[in-house]
């Protein structure tokens, strides 16, 4: 790794994908002040790539070979079962000291290192969804190449999409369960609250709006810190309205079922992980 890579300026970033997580981790770079012309996209789909083209000002067009000798970080964020076809492509022409970041689900540190050349660091980001809003919960682990500057680097580069952990690989399963699928554990419980809301007679859309804006506004005080058993206390007064609510969630087992699900979550990233 250069001195620039760990200091203030900017490496040379190439984003392999531009779909949906693809566009997150570009935008995010440029709002954390990636200069345009330090960055480019390939997107094999030319539409897609004129789209990110007019909207960000980035360089678009060029092969996943092109762009990527001439990075100093490659950027993998196409679909897991195209990781082996795009390392196969770039491996031959990466220059030394490049670092490759992948946020390709369930495909392992060791994958990449096995078809990369020796001694490319890599570095794995678990991102989730709401990274499109720069409120994301990502979780980085090192490869065996990657070391303190690399991991700095990256989270320079996700800086804009909200919440960074670094975590040893073996823990990216459990990651995955808890915010890899979380953002659908929360629309569920949104869906849900809405669901009541209408029952209760509320038009759909306010109680959407409202179920929405309470989650949102509950995880924003959750994560300044207090535990939420004790958040939880502080709105519920004796005989009130809230403790006779969460003493239905309680009675139809919605902890434990919380528990089970991230449990499948985490036993599925390992299946997949394995293949
Ligand atoms: N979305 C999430 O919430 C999320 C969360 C965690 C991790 N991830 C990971 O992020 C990665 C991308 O997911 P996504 O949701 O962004 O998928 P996506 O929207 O399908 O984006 C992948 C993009 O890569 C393009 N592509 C395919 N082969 C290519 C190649 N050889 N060179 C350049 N571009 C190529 C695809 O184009 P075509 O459509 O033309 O094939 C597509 O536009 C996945 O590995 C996923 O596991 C996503």
């Amino acid at each position: 790794m250069t001195e620039e890579m760990r200091g203030g300026s900017t490496p040379a970033v190439a984003v392999l994908g531009g779909g949906v997580m693809g566009e997150a981790l570009l935008s995010a770079l440029l709002t954390a002040g990636w200069p345009t012309h330090q960055v480019e996209v390939v997107e094999q789909h030319v539409p897609r790539a004129d789209e990110l083209a007019g909207r960000y000002s980035v360089r678009t067009g060029a092969t996943g070979a092109q762009a990527a000798a001439r990075a100093d970080v490659v950027l993998v964020a196409v679909k897991p079962n195209v990781v082996a076809t795009v390392l196969d492509e770039i491996a031959p022409v990466l220059r030394g000291g490049t670092v490759v970041v992948s946020v390709a689900a369930g495909v392992p540190i060791a994958a990449y290192e096995q078809r990369l050349p020796a001694g490319t660091p890599v570095v794995r980001v678990m991102p989730n969804t709401p990274a499109v809003v720069g409120k994301g919960a990502s979780a980085i682990a090192p490869g065996t190449r990657a070391g303190e500057g690399h991991l700095l680097l990256v989270e320079r580069m996700l800086t804009a999409t909200g919440l960074v952990v670094r975590v040893a690989e073996k823990d990216l399963d459990a990651v995955t369960a808890i915010s890899g699928s979380g953002p659908a554990y929360a629309f569920y419980l949104i869906d849900a609250m809405a669901e009541a809301g209408v029952l209760l007679g509320l038009t759909r859309d306010l109680a959407t709006r409202l179920a929405a804006a309470t989650v949102e506004g509950a995880g924003a005080l959750a994560v300044q810190g207090e535990h939420p058993a004790v958040l939880r206390e502080r709105v519920s007064s004796p005989g009130g309205t809230t403790v006779a609510a969460v003493a239905e969630l309680d009675a139809h087992a919605v902890r434990a079922g919380v528990v089970a699900a991230a449990r499948a979550a985490y036993e599925r990233s390992r299946e997949l992980g394995a293949h």
